[in-house]
């Protein structure tokens, strides 16, 4: 539509895919955001303007003080400031003014100003219409003539919805990652801070918001989600006014950054979300995203099998290649060779940085394996984590002052390896020149790119912390080998899930969900990370009989059963499974691949379950298919099972319903109404505790 009160200066709405957003911004006026949210019909920023105007409120300021874009401390806000700067103590009363605004259909650029301490600042808000999706980011130039430090500069103040209360984040560790947590919001702040040097274990750079009656299929949700792989900080905060304001931004170390003259500031973006559809709403309209604005398009993505779990460090040519002859026999498209290829890598103690193929472990190279790899038929991966060193390395011993490090400062021992410094340009053309050779000469066709520690003392060269410009030369380094080798596959991976936002999204393929490969704990961690990634994107395993993580032992069927749903692949000693067990394997992988476009590119639905029993669908744009896996994860407290509601369907159509796995209880099952399935539900099998049910469901005739 278009909004015609519009024309009025300043006033600017945008309305694509189901979001809307006004904006407020008189030239030489305070520009605010009157509206972020679902779209509202025949609204117009015009109308918002009106309908918030405010009166003195006793006791307070003589006008009401509007909100801004970054709230900053010159306009008198009472919300925290979205931006924080000073020039040597002065200049830090920033009360900027539009000084600029366009915008086209989707997407708005707001520049604003203030002359007297000279720093600009600049907004861009894009709408991508098939998601409602939207990216902000912010921009700050010093126009002053001495550095201006930066403290904070939030990609926006965002006003909420009042009614959106409930937040859950996303909370975990190494192996126990995207846990979901719920909390009421409270006067006062609700605040995430990651200090980690990478996008972290411990909390996710994202948050869902709901109102008290927000369920996965109804009432109103927004999420957010900041693209950035390094320190960052979340906080929500409920003001006395009665305002809910968003941040989102870069967490900055002292004087990290230093804007001298002309110099600009980019802020990590942010991605907003909103639905009237529930949690679940939100969820599909990221996916949606993700796979139209970050990932390439490609080719279904291979099953493939990792080394790790079966080998560890203790590699030999022959066991490599007698795996990988199982490998191809169950099914597998890929053979990744993990850790331990390279120079004296035999423990995590030494050889990280030395690229070279360890001559003690393969005499005759890496390539009489390769091509023994794709001579059965899969493409070949190959593991690095070039962002580190051992100290104990020929790297190391060659370019000691290679390292980011504080000198006089203790540094913290982690897995024995030393974070590099990627702001130098030596170190990035060095390992640019080591993958790319690599690359070329073994025909490499994927990279596991992994992280394993973090950076808590991040210092350059000249001792300044530097932990900004080294997330954007990892990311530069990246880009850079992708255009070198454009069809080169790249996973990220940071001791597992730690890394695995939409930044580093934007610019590799796949990302390692976690190390914990338990089948039971796998469901929670895969459900957490849904609420931000898609299936296709979100690495699972088959892990060994007995887990490395928890010790747990599951059987075949439960374990494969549970890797469907994902980028499937297998990491074990498949010369140590029984033919059996390789059997039940096989199958779950041919039941993947025969499900593979649905699972990787369906709309995803949280099923709404007991806490003992994790469930999720996958149903095809069209509603004609779906799949959906229920995982029983503990006994059930009552004798018979409850029934289970399905989600996602076209209530007018009926389904042939299909239990296809495991094999103990496939059967097809009958046709029935789409709306019985969803609102009258079906009952489930008796069964073990952990055991992974598989409904296929195709519309009948
Ligand atoms: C990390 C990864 C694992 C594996 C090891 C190798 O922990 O998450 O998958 O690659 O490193 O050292």
């Amino acid at each position: 539509m278009s909004n015609a009160q519009d024309s009025l200066d300043g006033l600017v709405t945008l309305d694509a895919g189901g979001a809307m957003i006004c904006l407020s911004a008189p030239s030489g006026q305070r520009a605010r955001i009157l509206y972020a949210g679902p779209n509202v019909l025949n609204a117009s920023a015009a109308q918002f303007l009106k309908l918030s105007a405010r009166e003195h409120a006793p006791g307070g300021p003589e006008q009401p003080i509007a909100a801004s874009m970054l709230n900053t401390i010159g306009t008198g806000h009472p919300s925290p400031p979205g931006l924080i700067a000073h020039r040597d103590g002065h200049d830090w009363a920033l009360d900027p003014r539009v000084a600029q605004l366009s915008q086209d259909k989707h997407s708005l650029t707001l520049t604003t100003r203030d002359a007297q301490c000279a720093v600009e600042m600049a907004h861009t808000i894009r709408l991508h219409p098939a998601s409602g999706v939207a990216q902000c980011s912010t921009q700050i130039t010093n126009q002053g003539d001495a550095p201006l430090t930066l403290y904070w500069c939030a990609a926006l103040c965002l006003p909420i919805d009042p009614r959106l209360t409930q937040i859950t984040s996303f909370a975990g560790k190494w192996a126990g990652e995207f846990q979901t947590q719920s909390h009421d919001l409270v006067r006062g702040s609700f605040l995430q801070e990651n200090r980690s040097g990478r996008t972290g274990h411990a909390n996710y750079p994202g948050l869902y918001l709901g109102t008290a009656e927000t369920g996965e299929n109804h009432g109103h949700a927004c999420a957010v989600h900041l693209g950035w792989s390094g320190n960052f900080r979340l906080r929500v905060d409920q003001l006395a006014d009665g305002n809910i304001i968003l941040q989102a931004g870069e967490l900055l170390l002292p004087g990290e950054i230093q804007l001298q003259p002309g110099a600009t500031y980019t802020a990590p973006p942010l991605h907003l979300c909103w639905s009237n559809a529930g949690y679940g709403g939100v969820t599909r309209r990221l996916h949606r995203f993700v796979r139209d604005q970050l990932l390439r398009p490609g080719p279904a993505k291979p099953v493939h099998y990792n080394s790790w779990e079966a080998v560890y460090f203790d590699h030999s040519p022959e066991k490599l290649m007698a795996l990988a002859d199982h490998a191809a026999a169950v099914g597998a498209e890929r053979f990744v060779l993990d850790d331990g290829w390279f120079g004296a890598r035999r423990s995590d103690k030494a050889g990280l940085g030395d690229w070279f193929v360890s001559s003690e472990v393969y005499p005759g190279g890496l390539k009489p394996l390769a091509d023994h790899i794709r001579s059965l038929g899969m493409q070949f991966g190959l593991w690095f984590e070039p962002e580190m060193v051992n100290p104990d390395s020929d790297l190391y011993r060659a370019h000691p002052d290679w390292v980011l490090c504080v000198p006089g400062v203790e540094s913290i021992a982690s897995r024995h390896q030393l974070p590099l410094d990627l702001t130098r340009a030596d170190v990035c053309d060095h390992l640019f020149e080591r993958i790319t050779a690599l690359v070329a000469e073994l025909g490499i066709d994927y990279i596991k790119w992994d992280k394993n520690r973090d950076i808590q003392h991040p210092g350059g060269e000249d001792g300044r912390a530097v932990m900004h410009i080294q997330v954007t030369a990892l990311y530069a380094l990246i880009d850079r080998i992708r255009s070198a080798c454009p069809d080169l596959v790249i996973e990220s991976c940071s001791s597992g899930g730690a890394r695995a936002d939409y930044g580093i999204l934007h610019r590799t393929d796949r990302v390692w969900t976690s190390d914990n490969n338990d089948a039971r704990a796998r469901h929670a961690i895969m459900r957490g990370a849904a609420h931000f990634l898609p299936l296709s994107v979100l690495g699972n395993h088959v892990g060994p009989q007995r887990c490395h993580i928890t010790g747990r032992q599951f059987d075949m069927a439960f374990r494969a059963g549970t890797a469907v749903f994902g980028h499937m692949a297998m990491e074990m000693d498949l010369t140590q499974e029984s033919e059996i067990d390789r059997a039940i394997l096989s199958d779950a992988i041919a039941l993947h691949k025969r499900h593979r476009a649905l699972i990787h590119t369906g709309d995803y639905h949280r099923l709404e379950t007991p806490v003992h029993i994790v469930a999720a669908g996958i149903v095809a744009a069209d509603r004609q298919e779906a799949l959906y896996q229920i995982a029983v994860c503990d006994q059930h407290p009552t004798t018979h099972p409850p029934r289970l509601k399905f989600a996602g369907l076209d209530l007018q159509q009926s389904y042939a319903v299909h239990c296809v796995w495991p094999s103990a209880h496939e059967k097809p099952l009958g046709s029935f109404a789409g709306s019985a399935l969803m609102q009258y539900g079906l009952q489930l099998p008796l069964t073990y505790p952990d055991t992974c049910l598989i409904y296929h469901l195709k519309a009948a005739l």
